[in-house]
């Protein structure tokens, strides 16, 4: 299966030069030249998938308390721009339709993570394959959905088997083949710093795809896809410059 994601991906959207997880960072990201973001998926108490990271609101927006315990109504009224800088104050939580569509339009793939809050990690997954089952990413060029909870994995992967599925690990388990294996995935999503060239060749000659999370040196990032790592996640694609890694 050929693998859909580009060498460098902008972490939560535009890494750490925009407001993480918001449409203002995927512009970022596109003016750095990338072709691909990551960003991560949660749950409103009403049910619909939306862009956070954290599972309480106060790190990235104006509200407190539990992502869960809002609706999708009371989310979309924080302000989720201004704890980054004052000009970014009119962001607001993407839902995940929204930003499947702005990055349809920028030309950027995507690397989704399903990151449920604790007790949704099955809800979630269902959710938002059955939002990609209905269409929501037309025209997204790359699509990998990512989890580091097998229950999302699995969910979604019942909706929506014929999707590019990866699990997201820290360091490489001693268990990652059984694991990779029977949830039925076809990446590994690895910590940067844990990764070494071994490994690496390992996942990659087990027929697995790999991706790492979150490089933010270049000079390291040319060196991990030359240990046949596939994509690089980064904070800063400023400086891992898309056009400075290999020829694709
Ligand atoms: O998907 C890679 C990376 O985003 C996983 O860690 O905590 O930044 O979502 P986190
Ligand atoms: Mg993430």
């Amino acid at each position: 299966m050929l693998w859909p994601l580009p060498q460098v991906l902008a972490h939560r959207c535009g890494g750490a030069l925009a407001p993480e997880n918001t449409l203002a960072g995927l512009e970022v990201a596109v003016k750095h030249g990338c072709r691909g973001v990551e960003f991560d998926v949660m749950l409103s108490a009403d049910g619909f998938p939306l862009l956070i990271h954290d599972e309480t609101l106060e790190r990235t927006t104006s509200g407190h308390g539990e992502v869960s315990r809002h609706t999708l109504a009371q989310l979309r009224k924080l302000d989720a721009g201004s704890w980054f800088d004052a000009p970014f104050a009119a962001e607001r939580l993407p839902t995940l339709d929204e930003a499947l569509a702005r990055c349809a339009a920028l030309g950027l793939a995507v690397n989704l993570e399903i990151k449920p809050a604790a007790g949704f990690e099955h809800q979630t997954g269902r959710v938002v394959a059955d939002h990609l089952l209905r269409g929501r990413a037309n025209g997204v060029p790359g699509l990998v959905i990512s989890s580091f909870e097998d229950a999302s994995l699995a969910a979604a992967m019942e909706i929506l088997p014929g999707a590019i599925y990866g699990l997201l690990v820290e360091d490489l388990p001693e268990d990652w083949a059984s694991r990779a294996a029977g949830l039925g995935v076809h990446a590994i999503h690895v910590c940067a710093d844990a990764l070494d060239a071994a490994q690496a060749r390992t996942v990659r000659d087990s027929g697995y795809h790999l991706a790492v999370y979150t490089e933010n040196d270049a000079e390291r990032a040319k060196a991990l896809l030359r240990m046949g790592v596939e994509t690089v996640i980064t904070d800063f694609p400023d400086r891992v410059r898309a056009s400075d890694m290999f020829p694709a």
